[in-house]
This record gives structure tokens, C-alpha cells and sequence, in this order.
């Protein structure tokens, strides 16, 4: 069976230097905001560009947490308008409904499924105050439009980075250091991904870092002392450790994760599959390999019966899911064409070529 993703695989290539750092991390006895937390956030700070990087416990945490901290600075107020992608993990509407803000939900650009740019342009309303941008599927969003957009009607941007750990634009700048601030998830499967749940704030913004400080840990910077009201969302130390080894390696593993989708978009042939957009730099790092086929079922289970894994990302829209019946009335039509033909092929950084050649034949012949 040809895996959608072999992380067994991925992760066992760190099994030595993980086991030999366990011994020190357990007699360290310190397993909350310590050492290993410290570095991997100067580790990911660096590595992004950013001044600033703060763990959290997941990545909607990451997404809330920034929210909550610009309504403590008095830069978002209870109910404003959040232009968010429709096509999206409906973790990012969550972010903003736990937040107390108003999500607006915008189509993407049918090419990229990338929020559209001009999609935004069109939902921008006397109350909208900020604006988050997806990276989807690891490709960055179309950001020098909404860079202009946030800059000419005084909005906040925020990068949702979740899948898209070292993303560069034409500038070099990499994902997370897009924006005001960013969120990273470190969930298993992500390029940059964890031995369980993990995420992490990127920023620039020193006011913005110094409320996530206090909020993702009780509000508390001084034990005990409670300055705001905050919550429990740390990156655990040991989800840290093992980071800051994955993190060296996660630039060869992109790279290799483009090689495997340029060898898709050059031999992949079959006209009944509808290849991606990609502009063949840097700027993607292909957390998902999504193709779009019509018979779905059909095209997944002729996969299956050769031994191919695939997966679908997403099923249902969020403005479908039950959970969000205020949005089960919008119409989004591009949202949901995509939703309803997307299917994501095997791609993992240890794929062979032997398993990429297989993948390509067998939906040549469909
Ligand atoms: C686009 C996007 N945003 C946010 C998240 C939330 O991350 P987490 O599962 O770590 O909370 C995810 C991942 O699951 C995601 O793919």
C-alpha cells in the first residue's frame, strides 16, 4: 500500500536523537516552559524571520490567542468584521467565533483556491478590522494584494500558516513573517509536525508579543499574579525537543516535497484529473498534493483497489457543518465545487521514486 502519508517513517529518522535527548529532558524535571521551549522558540523566531515566536497548545490556539490579544491592546473590539477564506479548515472561523468577532466568509481564486484577493476587496465594510489569509495546502496567499488592501483601509492581516512551515515569496520572506502575526500548527501530519498537539505564534509586533506572553499561560507572567484573563495553551517542552530537531530538517523536506509535486504536474497527464496552479518557486511547500476529479468515490476507490491512499481536504465546507448554521444559507459556489471534487494523493518527503512512478501510471490509466 502506497501511504497518503508514511509518518512512522518521517518521524523514525529522529528516534535516536530524540531517545538520547529523553534521559536529559526527564532528569531536567522541568517539562513546562523550560529550556526546550526557549530554544525551539529563538529556533522557529529564526527561522521564520521574526522577532518574536510564542508556543501554544495547538494551532487554533495560535489563531484565538492572537485575536484575544489585539481585543486586550483595544485593536479589535467585540463583534468586528474578520474577512476569512470560506475554502478553509474550519479551524480559522472558529479562531474568530472564540474570539467574539464576526467572520466573513469570502470565495477564492478558482485557480489556487487561495482566498481571492479581489473577493476580499469587494467584503470590505466600515466594521471590518481585520483580515486572515490562509496558506492552503502550503501555498502562500496571494499576500502583496493584501498586504495593500490591510494597509489602505487600516485592517489587520494574519497569516494562518498552519500548513505552511517555510513557504517563501519572491522576496525570500517566509510564511509567518508575512503578516501582523501568524499561526503555525505543528498537528502530526504538518510539514513541521509534533509527536501530538502543538502550535505557535510568529510576530514582529512587540506589544502583541508581550499580551501572548501573558495570555497563553493564566494571564501571568509572575506566578501567581494574574493580569489578564488568560488561558492554559503552552507548547509542551517535550513536543519542543522533538521540534527542534525536525526543524533542521524541514527545508530538505519541502524541497523534496516540490520535487514529487513537480514530477505530479509534468507526468500526470490524465485529463480527467485537474492538476494544481503552481508557479514552480519556493512559495509552496505542498503540506497536500490536491488534484480535482468529477467521480470522486469512483477515481478514490480505483486508487484503493491499486494500493493507493488518498484523503479529502475537506468534505463539507464550514459554512455546511451544523456546528455553523448561521453560514448554512451563503451561497459559495467555488467553496463548494472544491470541496465536493478535491482529492489529495500520496506526498510525503520519503516517498520513492519507485511509489511516485506507481502514483502517476496508475492515474494515467484511470
Ligand atoms: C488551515 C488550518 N488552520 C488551523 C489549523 C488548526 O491547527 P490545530 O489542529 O493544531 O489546532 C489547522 C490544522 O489542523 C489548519 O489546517
Amino acid at each position: 500500500m502506497i501511504k497518503f502519508l508514511d509518518l512512522h517513517k518521517v518521524n523514525q529518522r529522529f528516534k535516536a536523537d530524540f531517545e538520547a535527548e529523553l534521559g536529559r529532558f526527564l532528569d531536567g524535571g522541568q517539562y513546562i516552559l523550560g529550556d526546550y521551549v526557549k530554544s525551539f522558540e529563538t529556533n522557529f523566531a529564526d527561522y521564520c524571520g521574526t522577532k518574536y515566536c510564542i508556543g501554544t497548545a495547538n494551532g487554533l490556539d495560535a489563531l484565538t490567542l492572537i485575536l484575544k490579544s489585539y481585543i486586550h491592546l483595544g485593536r479589535l473590539a467585540p463583534n468586528d468584521e474578520v474577512i476569512v477564506p470560506a475554502n478553509t479548515f474550519i479551524a480559522t472561523i472558529l479562531s474568530v467565533l472564540h474570539a467574539g468577532l464576526k467572520p466573513v466568509l469570502v470565495e477564492p481564486d478558482a485557480d489556487t483556491y487561495n482566498i481571492s484577493s479581489k473577493a476580499v476587496k469587494e467584503a470590505i465594510s466600515n466594521d471590518t478590522k481585520a483580515i486572515i489569509a490562509v496558506h492552503l495546502y502550503g501555498q502562500l496567499a496571494d499576500m502583496n494584494a493584501l498586504q495593500a488592501l490591510s494597509k489602505t483601509h487600516d485592517l489587520l492581516l494574519i497569516e494562518d500558516a498552519a500548513q505552511a512551515h517555510g513557504a517563501l515569496d519572491s522576496s525570500g520572506t517566509i510564511a509567518g513573517n508575512l503578516s501582523d502575526a501568524a499561526a503555525f500548527s505543528f498537528y502530526p501530519s504538518k510539514n513541521l509536525g509534533a509527536l501530538g498537539d502543538g502550535g505557535a505564534v510568529t510576530t514582529n509586533d512587540e506589544d502583541l508579543m508581550n499580551v501572548l506572553r501573558s495570555i497563553h499561560n493564566y494571564g501571568s507572567e509572575k506566578k501567581y499574579e494574574n493580569e489578564i484573563i488568560g488561558f492554559n495553551s503552552r507548547l509542551d517542552d517535550i513536543q519542543a525537543l522533538f521540534l527542534n530537531f525536525k526543524l533542521k530538517k524541514l527545508d530538505e523536506d519541502n524541497a523534496k516535497r516540490r520535487s514529487i509535486a513537480l514530477r505530479y504536474l509534468d507526468e500526470i497527464t490524465n485529463k480527467k484529473v485537474i492538476l494544481p496552479t503552481y508557479n514552480r518557486t519556493k512559495d509552496h511547500v505542498f503540506y497536500v498534493f490536491m488534484v480535482r476529479v468529477e467521480q470522486r468515490d469512483d477515481f478514490r476507490d480505483y486508487l484503493l483497489q491499486n494500493n493507493i491512499e488518498s484523503h479529502i481536504h475537506y468534505p463539507k465546507p464550514p459554512h455546511k457543518q451544523n456546528a455553523l448554521t448561521m453560514f448554512n444559507q451563503l451561497r459559495l459556489p467555488i467553496t463548494e465545487k472544491i470541496h465536493d471534487t478535491c482529492v489529495s494523493i500520496p506526498m510525503s518527503p520519503l516517498m520513492t521514486n519507485g511509489e511516485i512512478d506507481k502514483v502517476i501510471q496508475v492515474i494515467n490509466a484511470y
